[in-house]
């Protein structure tokens, strides 16, 4: 039976997943640190990376904010276990308001989750130049950049 709005992200307000941090400094950890200017919600999305194969074995996140982007981490955390960085790269933060049914003006809390896990690949590849080539195929082609801007879209 299809779980309504307000179970979905009170689940995941009430039991964060994987809340935590991992060492920031480590090599196998990138870190993505975002905020949301319009309500000034921040979100630490920290992975860590299986050198071998790119995927990623751990996840731990720290959000300042909101029900919604509480929730919207904890599910993310959930989604991208086990992911390659490329796969993980790709969310989109519609994926995640779809899970979770959020309303149109709850829209930004989950793109903030997007903007975490790129931004923590893009500080993974940042400490490990030679990952990016192999998952990537070698192709060189840029990670998407984390774009604040669109966060603050919406109050
Ligand atoms: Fe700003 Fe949810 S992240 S209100």
């Amino acid at each position: 039976s299809k779980r309504s709005y307000h179970e979905k992200v009170l689940d995941h307000y009430n039991n964060p997943r994987n809340v935590g941090s991992m060492g920031k400094g480590d090599n196998d950890v990138g870190t993505g640190l975002v905020g949301a200017p319009a309500c000034g919600d921040v979100m630490k999305l920290q992975i860590k990376v299986d050198p071998n194969d790119n995927t990623i074995s751990d996840v731990k996140f720290k959000t300042f904010g909101c029900g919604s982007a509480i929730a919207s981490s904890s599910y993310l955390t959930e989604l991208v276990r086990g992911m390659t960085l490329e796969q993980a790269g790709r969310i989109k933060n519609t994926e995640i308001a779809k899970e979770l049914c959020l309303p149109p003006v709850k829209l930004h809390c989950s793109m903030l989750a997007e903007d975490a896990i790129k931004s923590a690949i893009s500080n993974y590849y940042t400490k490990n130049p030679k990952a990016k080539a192999t998952d990537l195929g070698g192709t060189g082609a840029a990670m998407p950049e984390i774009e604040i801007e669109k966060v603050s879209a919406t109050a």
